[in-house]
């Protein structure tokens, strides 16, 4: 059986958004499934897919936003669509994108205004069955590559040994903090680039996986780190005594190194400073910072979000979306995810639409549904509902007055 519905693919309206959410390969695969698909004119352009890429595959090329959108059943995007795009979506159609829901409560009000069914593609869970639908890993893995390659753009000197008839050149010592998706990543192309590579992390975990990649492993090993992991495989925010104690192994660390590239994150609170001003004046002129961490606040307390900035001949990048300076990747990858995550709203033959409320990865990035706010984490709380003007009583205030929604955490498999 195949589907008779329709997916529209819009412009990413975000200034400095580069990336799209539907690939020339993808629109092939859901046009195999079925599906017409309509692609606004220009969507594609600065990730290297233009408008004939995506009629070859088997798209419509919509003129304008509003055209594309028109008789959609599914909306593919990347970022979360302003108010006034949202009032052009038709009632019942399906969003999927990346929603920062705790950043823009707003639109997800007004999707749900709307009777928009909207998934944030952040809150997949990342077990074994989501692994091919994971953007903050896919994401992630291409901004640990780029940021190794935006160091050795400001960095004066070259990466690897060189013995040159003129003498030798040192390799360059490059140093991880954090290492997940985007730090393994990062750690894995400094050494291809033939650099001496050193990290560092609060999870235990990563030390086998950073020294499998060549990498020395930087830590506090204390009775506090063997817990440093939550069961999600995310790390928890440390004590002020741990982080004491890392600060001065990282100053001791840092004053040596030639780049520094920061990565750590912890979800739903803002990245931890681990670069210091004090530290960054200890580092020798002509070194380089790269803070991958600035969109959340960033782990260097100079760094500023899309600058380049100079500081004592420290020169510390701070781009905050790096996926999209390497827009054609970030997008076919991202394009993939959502095609995986789309095959979850088909019925068993594949012939309908659904909404598989037992399925837990359609479960947990749900947000909007049937003209309201689903999602747990994202309903109004009794503290919320209590200090909110007293008016009518509406159905889910009356709703979160039973229940408070405990904040739910994705799963590491
Ligand atoms: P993230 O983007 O949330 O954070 C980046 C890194 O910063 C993490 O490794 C974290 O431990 C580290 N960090 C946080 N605070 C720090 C501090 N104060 N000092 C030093 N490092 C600090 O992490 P990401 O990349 O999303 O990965 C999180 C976990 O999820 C990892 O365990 C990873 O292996 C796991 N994972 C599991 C997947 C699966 O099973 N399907 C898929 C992708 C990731």
């Amino acid at each position: 059986m195949s589907i008779k519905a329709q997916i529209s693919v819009l412009k990413e309206t975000v200034t400095g958004e580069a990336r799209v959410a539907l690939s020339p390969e993808t629109a092939k695969k859901f046009k195999g499934l079925g599906f017409d698909v309509v692609v606004q004119s220009g969507a594609g352009d600065l990730s290297s897919f233009s408008d004939d890429a995506y009629k070859d595959a088997g798209a419509k090329v919509a003129k304008t936003a509003k055209d594309a959108v028109k008789g959609a059943d599914i909306i593919l995007k990347l970022r979360t669509p302003s108010d006034d795009e949202i009032k052009t979506y038709p009632k019942g159609a399906k969003l999927v994108c990346l929603m920062e829901p705790h950043k823009n409560e707003t639109a997800i009000k007004a999707l749900a205004k709307q009777g928009v069914t909207s998934f944030a593609m952040e809150y997949v869970p990342r077990i074994t069955r989501a692994q091919s639908m994971d953007v903050l890993s896919s994401q992630a893995n291409i901004s640990g590559y780029k940021a190794v390659l935006d160091a050795t753009a400001e960095f004066g000197r070259a990466f690897p040994l060189m013995m040159t008839a003129a003498g030798t050149i040192p390799p360059a010592k490059v140093f991880v903090m954090g290492a997940g998706v985007a730090g393994l990543q990062a750690i894995a192309t400094a050494k291809r680039l033939g650099a001496v590579v050193s990290a560092t992390d609060v999870r235990m975990a990563a030390k086998e996986q950073v020294e499998s990649l060549g990498g020395k492993f930087v830590t506090v090993e204390d009775e506090e780190a063997k817990a440093a992991e939550t069961a999600g495989g995310y790390a928890r925010e440390m004590s002020k005594a741990y982080q004491k104690k890392q600060a001065a192994l990282i100053a001791e660390t840092i004053a040596k190194q030639d780049v520094v590239i920061t990565t750590a994150l912890i979800p739903g609170r803002p990245a931890p400073v681990l670069v210091t001003k004090d530290m960054v004046k200890t580092m020798k002129p002509g070194s380089v910072i790269v803070d991958m961490a600035t969109s959340q606040g960033g782990n260097c307390e100079l760094s500023k979000v899309d600058k380049v900035v100079e500081v004592g001949g420290v020169k510390i990048i701070g781009y905050s979306n790096i996926p999209s300076r390497i827009a054609e990747d970030s997008s076919s990858l991202y394009a993939r995810n959502v095609f995986n995550f789309v095959g979850l709203l088909l019925s068993e033959d594949k012939s309908k639409l659904v909404v598989n409320m037992d399925d837990e990865i359609i479960k947990a990035s749900l947000l909007t549904d049937g003209g309201k706010v689903v999602h747990e984490t994202l309903k109004p709380t009794k503290k919320s509902a209590k200090a909110a003007p007293k008016k009518k009583k509406t159905p889910a205030k009356a709703a979160s007055k039973k229940k408070a929604p405990a904040k739910k955490e994705a799963k590491k498999s």
